[in-house]
């Protein structure tokens, strides 16, 4: 850590109803409001994202989506623009999560779109990068990560990435409970941060936020926070637990 702020962001994926989120967002709210040291994201559903933001206007939570079209309106049924994620509150959003490229076959280019009219709107991405097992048995980890940093961040200006951050996922440690070492992770993060570093700039570089995700639980937090360029993390499973996202969050201070 070095001077950039920490920030913890929760993505709850395809859980929670209403009621259930505006339950975890109260309980967050109680514990959480004193602090100002951390940057908090909460991303629910598309469903209780308006409700769970009225419920955190003016607090020190933001909001986020999980995912975002790239056009702001038009006949794209089932797609949600970047103006309507501003419309319902939204601060962040989450794009090129390893779920939405495999499922949903993302490609480096759709999420470059995706990247370039969330920044358009004002929104914060949060750029998804990580390689799968196969791939990093076959040590195509850098390789990996070099073509989604390419791909997703081809065109921006270095004025925008004031607004990026930047999450290294290994595919292999998400949901399973597997994290990757402390050492595994601040390898590949300060492989990103000096790719920054070449493509744009150092002084970018250094303000440029890294998270890790990938199986964070309160008591891997604090070792993973120690590390340089480890500014945060993306919480999946542990997010949907007021405790342990609690214990995460004051785990970064
Ligand atoms: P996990 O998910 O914490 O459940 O591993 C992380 C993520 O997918 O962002």
């Amino acid at each position: 850590m070095s001077g950039r702020k920490p920030l913890i962001a929760g993505n709850w994926k395809m859980h929670k109803t209403i009621e259930e989120a505006r339950e975890l967002v109260s309980h967050l709210k109680r514990e959480l409001s004193d602090l100002s040291e951390v940057d908090i994201v909460v991303c629910p559903s598309f469903t209780a994202l308006e409700n769970v933001g009225k419920l955190i206007l003016g607090t020190n939570i933001k909001l986020g989506a999980q995912d975002v079209f790239y056009i702001k309106e038009g006949a794209f049924t089932g797609e949600v623009s970047p103006p309507q994620l501003k419309d319902c509150g939204c601060d962040y959003v989450i794009v090129g999560h390893s779920e939405r490229r495999k499922y949903f076959q993302e490609s480096n280019e759709m999420i470059n779109k995706k990247i370039k009219a969330s920044l358009e709107e004002g929104l914060n991405p949060i750029l998804c990068v990580g390689e799968t097992l196969e791939e990093r048995e076959a040590n195509q980890t850098i390789e990996v990560v070099t073509n989604q940093l390419e791909g997703g961040l081809s065109g921006i200006e270095e004025n925008q990435l004031l607004k990026l951050t930047i999450a290294y996922e290994p595919v292999w440690a998400i949901g399973t409970g597997k994290t990757a070492t402390p050492q595994q992770a601040e390898e590949v993060q300060k492989f990103i941060r000096e790719w920054i570093e070449k493509k744009y700039s150092a002084r970018s570089a250094s303000s440029l936020r890294i998270l890790y995700g990938g199986s964070v639980k309160p008591n891997n937090i604090k070792d993973l926070m120690r590390e340089e360029d480890i500014d945060g993390a993306l919480v999946g499973g542990a997010s949907l637990d007021a405790s342990s996202f609690i214990a995460i969050v004051k785990g970064a201070l």
